[in-house]
């Protein structure tokens, strides 16, 4: 089967003399291209807005609006029709002008037939391979996008596995130290909702919370003896207790990605007043993450159970930290805390709960092979660790905030 040959390309004579307009339409017709003709740059512009217009021939001196407010007009409108301009003699400044506006050629009237078919040629072709070229760029524009949409997407899974990772084993930890295996999920969601409150946002709480995340990571080091030992520890075990945040920190520092995190671990037992420890920084010398974390970790120490005490009521322990505000604790951050106020903390607590109940009854539902489930079951381990209220605790024992994190 023979192909049938494309359409002759349209072109479009501008000019205000209807002498010239006949003289090349119909030259340009025997030549087997496709005219339309206008005899001014504002029927010219319509044409185009109407019909596929490849190649504009247009003459320079028309009145009212010339071939350079055309020329303009075109490029804007139409920057993938090739214009080619009309001038007469003693013009050739103007005509370098046109080219240095856009127009692909200049001629000089009147045009000899075979200039006019080799300027028009060359148009057509320069317009062809203009166009095969955009059309190029926009695939490899489309390619680069289509790409960049894979990488993120396997950026995201990468992190989504690394947090995965660390969630894992932080929950082991916690879960050997601690009766439940929630505290430093815990501490995250105090620590990032006063660093909220601080304006702080972004990657910046994205590693504020994972340092809170990682603050005891280090306590794998600490023998089981010092650390599940029930009551006060000996001068020689807090020797080896206070070695966690160093050894957490050269455990983490070396992965470019908790480089800010590591940072929190080491500081996370630092006191605002400079009496904490490992290296007894004061006020702003220690990572406004670590001052966060400090305020929610206590929060978080004296309101749950322990093995050996219940833990206190949430007015209790927002009592005791007010009154650490500027010792224990960087009043700004304090603050922030105490503008969450007792039901917000409260809710957080209450609100993961629920939320881990929820993920251990979809896990169930999904173990059984689907059906319906009342929400109570799997919480393994779990549930809620909220001290009954007026339940005391430390607060029988006027236990500093000091004395219940370490
Ligand atoms: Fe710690």
């Amino acid at each position: 089967m023979e192909a049938i040959p494309p359409p002759p390309p349209r072109i479009l004579i501008v000019d205000d003399d209807e002498s010239v307009r006949d003289v090349i339409s119909v030259l340009l017709r025997e030549e087997g291209y496709h005219c339309a003709v206008a005899s001014g740059a504002d029927m010219a512009l319509e044409l185009a807005q109407h019909e596929d217009t490849p190649l504009v021939i247009s003459d320079m001196k028309m009145p009212g609006k010339d071939g350079l407010w055309l020329l303009e007009a075109m490029r804007e409108q139409h920057p993938d029709t090739a214009v080619i301009m009309l001038t007469g003699y003693g013009d050739t400044e103007a005509a370098v002008d046109c080219l240095r506006r856009g127009a692909v050629d200049y001629l000089l009237k009147p045009p000899k037939l075979t200039d006019l078919i080799r300027s028009i040629e060359r148009a057509l072709a320069k317009r062809r391979v203009e166009l095969a070229r955009k059309r190029y760029q926009k695939k490899l524009e489309r390619k680069v996008r289509d790409r960049t949409t894979e990488l993120r997407s396997a950026l995201k899974d990468v992190s989504t596995t690394y947090q995965n990772t660390l969630l894992a084993l932080v929950t082991a930890l916690d879960a050997r130290e601690h009766e439940t295996s929630d505290h430093s999920q815990r501490v995250v969601e105090y620590t990032t909702a006063i660093a909220h409150i601080m304006a702080i946002k972004g990657p910046e709480l994205d590693e504020i919370g994972r340092g809170a995340l990682l603050h005891d990571i280090g306590k794998i080091g600490v023998p089981d003896a010092v650390l599940l030992k029930p009551g006060k520890l000996t001068p020689e075990e807090w020797v080896e207790m206070r070695k966690h945040p160093d050894i957490g920190f050269s455990m983490i520092a070396p992965i470019p990605f908790l480089s800010i995190p590591s940072q929190i671990v080491l500081s996370h037992q630092e006191r605002f007043d400079g009496r904490g420890y490992p290296r007894g920084l004061a006020r702003e010398e220690i990572h406004i993450g670590a001052r966060i974390f400090s305020v929610a970790d206590t929060l978080d120490a004296m309101t749950s159970d322990r093995p050996y005490r219940k833990g206190t009521t949430f007015a209790n322990a927002i009592e005791e930290i007010h009154r650490c505000s500027g010792t224990q604790f960087d009043p700004q951050v304090v603050k922030a805390f105490l503008d969450i106020g007792e039901a917000g903390l409260v809710k957080i607590k209450e609100d993961m709960v629920a939320r881990k109940k929820a993920a251990a009854a979809a896990k169930l539902n999904a173990a059984n092979g689907g059906g319906t489930n009342n929400g109570e079951g799997g919480a393994a381990g779990g549930g809620s660790t909220t001290p009954p209220a007026g339940s005391g605790g430390i607060a029988a024992s006027a236990a500093a905030p000091a004395d219940v994190t370490h």
